[in-house]
């Protein structure tokens, strides 16, 4: 089997600086984020001496509680969500800088007495006035709380102290809202104060898309049209929308993952070389590429769009629901599930190259992958084999939930005759690192408390994407789906996102288990 050459098991730890001395806020410190991801994030940093000694938490939230009522609360929610076995005592020193502030976020009054907690909680921990400000709660809190943050003094940045805020998706509901939401918040903070966290960065195998592109030699030279015939991205989940139901059914499929977590994946596939991984040298190529995907007119939308809803079905041997008996979804509900595309991209790199990308709820199986399908070889020596044996070269990228690389390549059958089969040589991230335990926010958090913005998208980033969706949200809203629902749940969807690429002579490649 193959050989490992890797780092010992302690170097292994994510490796890095201690975070800059800071008050985390988190609003909306009652909700699913806060307890399923941020807190247990915190808290592996502090595990991996990766947090400032020098740190606080506020959270804030409308239910009346008491630092102490709610330190409780985070101790009970950690037992459920820590992703490792949690140390009693760096839980202890961790639960001791947490406070609580409960107050409606509307009311200016709330960031008054922000300020003047901030102010003490500043000096008990010495964290010299750094504020990181998470906007964990619904959207239509992020201009005002930023606003009012500004109002009140909070925003403003001296010397070495710094004030940054993150914020979460969804970044506006369309182009016009995103342009909007950016215009405000650039009127009372710079650019470089504004984390908009897409959570897919985060995500190890993501980040490998530029480790494997640019730090192999063999990759660089065939990633291009004459090499590559076509790209596939697809994240397909088994969920279905759970309790969401009620923001889902006014988000729908496209919105919720498309201009962002996939125009992720297409950027870092598809981007130049950047002249160093310095944050604007980044999103700079990966901006370029997002402005680069050919816009879709009315006609294109109708032949290179698909869009679906989830009927009753089974997943998991389980029989679920259609989308339209959901909690919070109307029974007539026109909301896709299911989207899938076939974008271009208009440089010299990628000229004539297809990108498909397909997502949904309740799909047979999760996982998300980026198939790239190289050129066929000339099989005109092997006409003995079958057709479907001759399978092109495809270089997977398998992001969740199995984390790894495979190629797929053509083999001889042993037997006297010379026939072809098609074989993997695969690599598994776990094989060869072991598994270190995370929730994906660790490494987002601390970039933002070192104030490394590599890894959030820029204003022109978030509108580039909403640039590619906004015609199919227009279109689709002035012509709406007739046939819903039109795929049963626990399959790949409705049969026409299989014709968009057979038209192509092409297929998607599956990923069960
Ligand atoms: C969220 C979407 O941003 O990403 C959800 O709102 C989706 O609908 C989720 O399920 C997928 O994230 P992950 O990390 O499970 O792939």
């Amino acid at each position: 089997m193959a050989q490992t050459e890797v780092m010992p098991a302690v170097e292994q730890q994510r490796i890095g600086k201690t975070s800059d001395p800071c008050t985390m806020v988190i609003f909306g410190a009652s909700g699913d984020l806060t307890r399923r991801k941020l807190i247990p994030a915190l808290y592996n940093l502090a595990k991996d001496n990766l947090l400032s000694r020098e740190f606080a938490v506020i959270g804030v939230a409308r239910s009346p509680l008491s630092d102490e009522d709610f330190r409780n609360k985070v101790s009970e929610d950690i037992k459920q969500f820590a992703t490792d076995k949690v140390d009693p005592n760096i839980w202890e020193w961790f639960v001791r800088r947490i406070y609580y502030l409960s107050g409606d976020m509307a009311d200016k009054n709330l960031y008054l007495q922000l300020k003047d907690l901030l102010d003490k909680v500043d000096r008990d921990h010495s964290t010299h006035g750094n504020h990181m400000y998470y906007l964990a709660t619904a959207a239509d809190y992020f201009g005002p709380a930023v606003e009012h943050l500004a109002e009140v003094g909070l925003m403003q940045q001296e010397g070495q102290r710094w004030r940054r805020v993150v914020i979460e998706k969804p970044f506006g509901h369309d182009l016009e809202s995103a342009r909007l939401l950016n215009q405000r918040l650039l009127r009372v903070a710079e650019e470089k104060q504004i984390y908009r966290i897409d959570h897919y960065l985060g995500k190890e195998t993501v980040q490998n898309i530029l480790a494997l592109r640019f730090a192999n030699g063999i990759f660089e030279p065939i990633w291009n049209r004459r090499y590559i015939d076509h790209v596939q991205i697809s994240v397909a989940e088994t969920v279905g929308v759970e309790k969401r139901g009620g923001y889902y059914d006014k988000a729908g499929a496209l919105r919720d993952m498309v201009p962002n977590h996939i125009m992720q994946l297409i950027s870092l596939t598809a981007m130049e070389p950047p002249v160093s991984f310095r944050a604007d040298a980044v999103r700079d190529e990966q901006g370029k590429i997002l402005h680069a995907i050919q816009p879709m007119s009315s006609e294109d939308v109708l032949t290179r769009t698909v869009r679906g809803q989830y009927g009753e079905g089974i997943v998991g041997g389980e029989r679920v629901p259609a989308y339209r008996s959901e909690p919070g979804v109307p029974p007539d509900s026109k909301t896709e599930t299911f989207v899938a595309m076939k974008l271009l991209i208009d440089n010299w790199r990628w000229a004539d190259v297809p990108f498909y990308l397909r997502t949904g709820k309740h799909l047979p199986s999760r996982s998300t992958t980026i198939v790239i399908q190289f050129r066929r070889a000339p099989f005109v020596l092997f006409r003995d084999t079958p057709v479907e044996n001759l399978m092109p070269n495809q270089l997977v990228l398998h992001i969740q939930p199995e984390e790894g690389i495979s190629l797929r390549f053509a083999a001889k059958v042993p037997g006297p005759a010379m026939r072809l089969g098609a074989v993997n040589m695969s690599f598994e991230y776990s094989d060869y690192f072991g598994v270190i335990p995370s929730t994906g926010y660790e490494r987002l958090l601390h970039d933002c408390m070192i104030g490394d913005a590599t890894l959030f998208q820029r204003a022109d980033m978030v509108e580039a994407g909403w640039c590619v969706v906004s015609p199919v949200l227009d279109v689709w809203k002035a012509l709406p789906p007739r046939n819903f629902p039109n795929y049963a749940a626990g399959t790949w969807g409705p049969k026409e996102a299989e014709d968009l690429l057979e038209r192509d002579g092409r297929h998607w490649r599956n990923f069960e288990k």
